[in-house]
């Protein structure tokens, strides 16, 4: 893997930015003017369809790091094109630097001209690194979404996305792959947050409005109402 300098050449990743480093940083974003929930399940759970309902009726912006990641890949002038896209196609979770400093970005250029916004930020963060990056040199989260599903269940979901999608990991080969990074490298996030009472767990196998209802009652009693 090459070293990773996300603060050089020519992409989007090429924006100012705090430092990398870990060390001596205190967040970009101050968590009283900025509320970050994290959306985290399997692929194919129904992160990015349950965001845009919660976009509709919340107020929410609604940030997904792969969507971030595959315009990243697709920027002629990234220098991380090729890498970002054999990470994704491996079902790999791409070196959480240059993810942290897409969404970093993306939270920056949205905020209020009051320094105030209201962020989903969908499918980070999936592998602990990336966790403690963020929550250091960012923002700290107020809560994480956990969409609960079984494999049976997204498997067919993803199958039946990949006929339209486009995407290069919508295929059976990729979705072993990032089932197996799911389980192995994601859920010890989950299982993090839930140890420190901060994720509000919802079942995501029924359908698309049943989940939303559930998730809705889950918000409403983390004290998280609709805005209109
Ligand atoms: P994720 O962002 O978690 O990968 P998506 O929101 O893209 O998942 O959903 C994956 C696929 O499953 C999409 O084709 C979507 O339309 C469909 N889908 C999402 N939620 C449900 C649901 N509750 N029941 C049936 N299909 C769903
Ligand atoms: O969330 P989504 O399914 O769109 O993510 C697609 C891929 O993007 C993941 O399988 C992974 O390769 C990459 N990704 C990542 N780190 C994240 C989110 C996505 O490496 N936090
Ligand atoms: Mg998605």
């Amino acid at each position: 893997m090459p070293a990773i300098d996300p603060t050089s050449g020519t992409s989007a990743l090429a924006q100012p930015a705090a430092p990398l480093s870990s060390t001596n940083t205190s967040p970009a974003f101050d968590r009283e003017k900025v509320t970050i929930l994290f959306v985290l399940g399997g692929p194919g759970s129904g992160k990015g369809t349950q965001c845009a309902n919660l976009v509709r009726d919340y107020g929410f912006i609604h940030l997904s790091a792969g969507d971030l990641l595959r315009e990243e890949q697709n920027n002629k002038e990234s220098k991380y094109g090729q890498l970002i896209a054999d990470y994704i196609k491996d079902g790999k979770i791409v070196p959480m630097e240059i993810t942290v400093k897409l969404l970093e970005g993306a939270i920056r250029s949205k905020l209020n001209s009051d320094g105030t916004g209201k962020f989903l930020v969908d499918g980070f963060p999936r592998k602990m690194d990336q966790a403690i990056f963020f929550e250091e040199t960012v923002c700290p989260s107020k809560s994480t979404i956990f969409l609960q599903c079984s494999e049976e269940v997204m498997r067919e979901r993803l199958l039946n996305r990949g006929k339209t999608s486009g995407r290069s990991d919508d295929n059976e080969e990729s979705i072993v792959k990032r089932f197996q990074t799911f389980v192995n490298t994601s859920m010890p996030v989950v299982d993090h947050f839930e140890e420190e009472g901060r994720v509000i767990k919802v079942s995501a196998e029924d359908s698309v409005n049943e989940v939303y209802e559930n998730l809705a009652k889950a918000l409403a009693e983390k004290g998280i109402s609709p805005s209109k």
